[in-house]
């Protein structure tokens, strides 16, 4: 589905980082947390639609709320974009997080590194509304692009990691997790490929969800832009923007 949602609400939460509130009708058909949308930013160049996970889905208000890093001409250009100005938003698309994974009293870590941060957002909000306990490490390059550490506070113990040190602890999402010995019953992450295979590798026995960022065309499994591979096969390949962008550890070569 399509439409001209209209933007809300337009201000910046960190260096380059963005977050968008849009209302329209198509709030009301998004469910499931990891899903994302796919903006056209302008009528003519840039011509190809970015894909922006969702981050909250506010069905009372009729919002839904999207957090970006403003690097391309694309989002650049989205960047300069005013509340009160529409956009042209396809979806919701894709396949998100399966919520009901994990079960009431159960344990959920949630791990995100930079710009897939935001879809574990919505996630949390589910699943701590589903009576699971909620646990995130959250990984950033540096201090100066962090964010929601605060607004995933409400929702259970969070913890930083920055790659250089400035903020949280230093390194990696896994030193966090390593460090205190994080438990859990169901793992759900999203970020940069290496993130996602260091967490597959570490927790094969778990049951652990991975949501991919891969560059996308279409957006609705007609271009073969998004492929990868799937696990001893030559030809066999899954496509990130319809059978993903979740998928569950070990069903795609990272
Ligand atoms: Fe076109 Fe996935 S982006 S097939």
């Amino acid at each position: 589905m399509k439409e001209q949602m209209t933007i809300v609400r337009h201000e910046p939460l960190a260096k380059q980082i963005y977050e968008l509130t849009l209302s329209g009708s198509l709030v009301q058909t998004m469910n499931e947390p990891g899903r994302f949308v796919h903006v056209k930013v302008a009528e003519y160049a840039p011509l190809l639609r970015r894909p922006l996970s969702l981050c909250d889905i506010n069905k009372e208000a009729g919002e839904c709320t999207i957090i970006y890093r403003a690097e391309g001409a694309g989002t650049t250009l989205l960047a300069k974009k005013c509340p009160g100005e529409t956009i042209d938003v396809l979806g919701p698309l894709g396949n998100g997080f399966p919520v009901e994974a994990a079960k009431a009293g159960q344990r959920a870590l949630l791990v995100g590194g930079g710009i897939g941060v935001p879809p574990l957002y919505e996630l949390a909000k589910q699943l701590a509304s589903n009576g699971v306990s909620v646990t995130m490490v959250l990984g950033f390059q540096t201090k100066e692009v962090v964010f929601y550490e605060q607004k995933f506070l409400t929702y259970g113990e969070t913890y930083v990691a920055t790659v250089d040190g400035s903020y949280g602890t230093k390194g990696f999402v896994t030193d966090v997790i390593n460090e205190r010995a994080l438990s859990f019953d169901v793992l759900y992450a999203c970020g940069p490929k290496p993130m996602l295979k260091a967490l597959e590798q570490q927790f094969p026995q778990k049951e652990v969800y991975l949501s991919l960022e891969e560059r996308m065309g279409c957006g609705v499994g007609a271009c073969f832009a998004c492929v990868c591979h799937v696990p001893n096969s030559e030809t066999a390949y899954k496509k990130v923007c319809s059978d993903g962008p979740v998928f569950k550890a070990g069903e795609v070569v990272l």
